[in-house]
C-alpha cells in the first residue's frame, strides 16, 4: 500500500479498494485464458500484460453493455467479449477497427482453406501499389508483391468478417516482419536475424490466419465496431465505458500514425489517406487528437468524463504521464461520487521513449474506477 502525495491511498487489488469480488470468479479466469489466445501485436500502450488485472476489476463491477472507446490492439474488447458482455469497440485507426471487427464483432466466420487458396492465387491483374511505393523501404520485392496480390484478391471473399480476418492477418504479418513493429525506421538496421524476420510475408500471413481463426467465437448479441474520433460517437448509454486514451509522456510524442502508418495504409490499401511522399518513410498524414498534447490533455479528459458521466468509468493511465494521478482523480470526482484507483506495477516492453533509460520504464499502470 502506498500513500499518494495528495493523501489518496493506492491499493494493489480490487478487494483492497472495496470493490466486490466478481460473482463468477471462474468465469473471469476462463475469460483471461481465452484472451490469451489473442494474437499479440506490438502496440504502443497495449494492455495485453494487464489483462488479468483488468479482468479482476471488470469482474468486480455489475454491467452488461460496455464501450471500449480506444480499442487499439483490440485485446481488452476481446476480453470483454469473452466475459459475455455486449461490446462496442471503437478506435479512430482503421487497422484497429479491422482487427476488432475480425475478433470482437465477428459472430463466427473463419477463413477456410479454400478462402486462403483464393487469396494466395497469383492474380495477373493485381495492383502494384505497394511494390512501387515502398520498394526498398521495409520489405523485399517479393513480400511487397505478396501484399499487393492478397489485397487484389480480397474481393473473392464473400463475407465482410472474412475480409476483416484477412486484413487483420496482413496487418499482423507486416508488423511481425518489421523490426520492433514500428515503421519509423527503414532498412534492415535492426534486423537481428530472429525467426519473425526470416519468415517470408506469406509464411507470416498463414500463421496469422491460424491465430486469428482461433480467436473466433460467438459472443453476446449486438457486439459492434466503429472507427471514429471518440468525441464524434453518439451519446449512447452504456453500463460501463473503458477509456484507454494515449498517454502524454513528459518527453517524446505519442503519435500512432508515425509508428504504424504502414499498417494503417495496409488496412485500407491507402484509400482516402494522404501519403507524405517527401518523407523517407512514406508515412501518411497524422490524425490530430486532443490526447497528444500537454496543453490539451486535461481538457480532453474532462470532456471525456463529462461525455460518459452516466456510465461506470474505468480509465487506464500511466504514472509516467501527464497529468498526474491527483489531477485525474479531481477531474473524475467532478462527475463521479466514488473514485477508486488500482495501481499495477508495470514495465513497458514497448521500445518507445528508449532515451529515458530503463528505470523510467518501470511505472505503475493506474486503473481508475469512477462510479
Ligand atoms: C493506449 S492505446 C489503446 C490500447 C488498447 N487498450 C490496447 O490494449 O491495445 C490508445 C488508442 O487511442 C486511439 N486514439 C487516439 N486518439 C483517439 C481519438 N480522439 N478517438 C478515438 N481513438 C483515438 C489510438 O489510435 C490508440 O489505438
Amino acid at each position: 500500500m502506498d500513500r499518494g502525495e495528495a493523501g489518496s491511498i493506492l491499493y494493489q487489488t480490487t478487494l483492497d479498494v472495496g470493490l466486490q469480488p466478481g460473482c463468477d470468479p471462474c468465469g473471469v479466469e476462463q475469460a483471461v485464458r481465452i484472451a490469451r489466445r489473442f494474437p499479440r501485436l506490438r502496440y504502443m500502450g497495449s494492455k495485453y500484460k494487464l489483462i488479468p488485472h483488468l479482468a479482476e476489476v471488470f469482474g468486480s463491477l455489475q454491467f452488461k453493455t460496455v464501450l471500449d472507446a480506444f480499442s487499439g490492439s483490440g485485446v481488452v474488447a476481446y476480453l470483454l467479449k469473452a466475459m459475455g458482455k455486449t461490446v462496442h469497440a471503437n478506435d479512430f485507426l482503421r487497422f484497429s477497427a479491422e482487427v476488432a471487427r475480425a475478433t470482437v464483432e465477428n459472430p463466427g466466420r473463419t477463413l477456410t482453406e479454400a478462402d486462403v487458396r483464393a487469396l494466395l492465387e497469383p492474380n495477373p491483374a493485381r495492383s502494384h501499389f505497394i511494390e512501387d511505393t515502398f520498394d526498398g523501404l521495409y520489405f523485399s520485392r517479393q513480400d511487397n508483391q505478396f501484399l499487393d496480390n492478397v489485397w487484389s484478391n480480397l474481393g473473392r471473399l464473400d463475407d465482410p468478417y472474412k475480409r476483416s480476418l484477412a486484413i487483420a492477418s496482413l496487418v499482423l504479418a507486416a508488423a511481425k516482419k518489421q523490426p520492433r513493429g514500428v515503421f519509423t525506421v527503414v532498412g534492415r538496421r535492426y534486423d537481428d536475424g530472429r525467426l519473425d524476420l526470416r519468415l517470408s510475408m506469406q509464411e507470416q500471413f498463414l500463421r496469422a490466419v491460424k491465430m486469428y481463426n482461433r480467436t473466433v467465437m460467438p459472443g453476446a448479441p449486438g457486439n459492434r465496431v466503429t472507427c471514429s474520433d471518440v468525441f464524434d460517437l453518439p451519446d449512447d448509454r452504456y453500463d460501463l465505458v473503458y477509456l484507454d486514451p494515449p498517454y502524454v509522456p513528459p518527453r517524446d510524442d505519442n503519435c500512432y500514425i508515425k509508428r504504424y502508418h504502414f499498417l494503417e495504409g495496409l488496412a485500407c490499401y491507402w484509400k482516402d489517406v494522404k501519403i507524405l511522399y517527401n518523407t523517407r518513410t512514406k508515412k501518411i498524414e497524422k490524425k490530430w487528437t486532443l490526447f497528444s498534447y500537454k496543453h490539451t490533455i486535461v481538457d480532453a479528459l474532462d470532456r471525456l468524463f463529462a461525455k460518459f458521466s452516466r456510465s461506470i468509468i474505468v480509465l487506464s493511465y500511466s504514472s509516467n504521464s501527464i497529468p498526474p494521478r491527483e489531477v485525474i482523480m479531481d477531474l473524475l470526482r467532478r462527475y463521479k461520487k466514488t473514485v477508486h484507483v488500482v495501481a499495477v506495477p508495470h514495465r513497458y516492453s514497448f521500445g518507445t521513449h528508449q532515451h529515458v533509460g530503463v528505470g523510467r520504464n518501470e511505472v505503475s499502470e493506474y486503473i481508475f474506477v469512477g462510479m
